[in-house]
């Protein structure tokens, strides 16, 4: 029997509190229809004080390795663009806090947004090489840009942990890829900045023209015809952006469809990222939550993913959702991790929003606030210090 790869569990975490459009709007002056229809966001998660994205993919993953256990995972990959040190691994601290075995490699990776998609293709190699081995991934960040900026109403927090490894229960990747870099400034973060710097109409135009190069690398490497595809999960910024991009790719490939038609195969995936808002790495594997959690019955369905990290880098490739796979899913836990989140104002947003970590390497304890299951409580001496709620 040939062996297949690809995403044998999933869950995500988000942030404690939760900021809708509808109070950014009252207290901007901007017509909440620009939210709610023009970029397709209804609210954004927005981390407490004692969250970061160390403690919200901890949270993600703890279901995982409750379910699966620890033993058969040697490698932690995390993705993320919300790093919190230079030189050590966010995983490495996931790792401690999950319980992870020591003969674990665990270590980060950065390209904007995409890189959730290279951890998953590298944990595939991974698993390819040793089948009895599996690899957790995980997408963890918050996203954060200038307050009174275009980029504000864009923000949100997430992390998607996914157990990688042969013969999975939920979705099973396919090969080829379609693969697109251009160097570009649509988007970017120097060291010494909290908040993005963007040009949001260039970036635009960045995201449609990587959807074009990379469905172009993936048919001439052989892939699907793209109506093949039952559903089209994108990278999704916000909401809106996903339908621009299927249009865009509608388009390019002579698909064709009412409007009705094209925003049905990508609705499903956008119910968690309307309320969450962007979550970077996390973004397009919220998609995938959303979808399967969403849709009636996918089974043998083939998926389209097109991950887009500004920069930027992009990837298209399908899946196929393996038989069964419904038993597998954790729609209620995901619908309770929304449900859980504390509505703030706006006063609260901001004092959130311009609030820092102290710098000055003391010793600092963080009063405790979100309810999730691991916290930051505290620095010392420059080093974070975690713990379990
Ligand atoms: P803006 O420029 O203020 O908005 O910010 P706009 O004027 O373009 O309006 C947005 C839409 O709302 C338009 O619809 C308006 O017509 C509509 P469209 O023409 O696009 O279809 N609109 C209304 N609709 C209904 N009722 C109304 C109303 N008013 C206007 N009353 C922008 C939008 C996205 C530029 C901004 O939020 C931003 O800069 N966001 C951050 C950048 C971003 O998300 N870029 C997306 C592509 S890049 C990417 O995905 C990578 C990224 O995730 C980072 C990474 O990779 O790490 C960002």
């Amino acid at each position: 029997m040939t062996e297949t790869y690809g995403i044998h569990d999933l869950s995500f975490a988000t942030s404690h509190y939760v900021l809708t459009h509808q109070v950014l709007a009252d207290e901007t002056g901007v017509e909440v229809g620009k939210y709610h229809r023009g970029i397709g966001q209804d609210a954004m998660s927005i981390a407490a004080p004692d969250e970061d994205i160390v403690t919200m993919a901890a949270a993600a993953a703890r279901p995982i390795i409750d379910r699966h256990g620890p033993d058969d995972i040697r490698t932690v990959l995390l993705a993320t663009e919300t790093s919190i040190d230079q030189s050590k691994s966010a995983g490495v601290y996931v790792s401690s806090l999950l319980g992870l075995p020591a003969a674990t490699r665990a270590v980060e990776l950065k390209q904007a947004c995409y890189s959730g998609t290279a951890a998953l293709q590298f944990a595939l190699a991974l698993v390819h090489l040793d089948p009895s081995q599996r690899v957790l991934v995980i997408t963890t960040d918050i996203a954060k840009y200038e307050l009174g900026s275009a980029g504000e109403a864009t923000q949100g927090a997430a992390a998607v942990a996914m157990l990688v490894g042969a013969d999975p229960a939920l979705l099973r990747i396919e090969r080829p890829s379609g693969l697109y870099t251009a160097d570009i400034m649509d988007f970017w973060r120097p060291n010494y900045r909290t908040a993005a710097l963007v040009d949001g109409q260039a970036s635009i135009t960045a995201y449609l023209q990587a959807v074009e190069g990379a469905w172009k690398d993936y048919t001439e490497r052989g892939g699907r015809d793209v109506r093949e595809f039952t559903a089209f999960c994108y990278h999704q910024p916000f909401t809106k952006m996903a339908h621009k991009g299927h249009r865009h790719l509608a388009t390019c490939t002579g698909l064709e469809g009412s409007d009705e038609e094209l925003r049905a195969a990508v609705v499903p995936t956008t119910h968690y990222n309307r309320v969450v808002g962007n979550s970077y790495t996390a973004s397009m594997y919220l998609g995938l939550a959303s979808l399967l959690d969403h849709s009636a019955d996918l089974t043998d369905a083939p998926i389209a993913f097109f991950s887009y990290g500004s920069g930027c880098v992009a990837e298209f490739f399908g899946g196929t959702v393996v038989p069964g796979y419904r038993n597998h899913l954790r729609t209620s836990a995901h619908t309770a991790t929304l449900q859980r989140r504390r509505p703030i104002d706006f006063a609260r947003y901001r004092e959130l929003h311009d609030r820092e970590l102290p710098r000055d390497g003391g010793d600092h304890e963080i009063p405790r606030e979100t309810a999730a299951p691991y916290r930051l409580a505290g620095l010392s001496h420059h080093r974070r210090i975690y713990e379990s709620n």
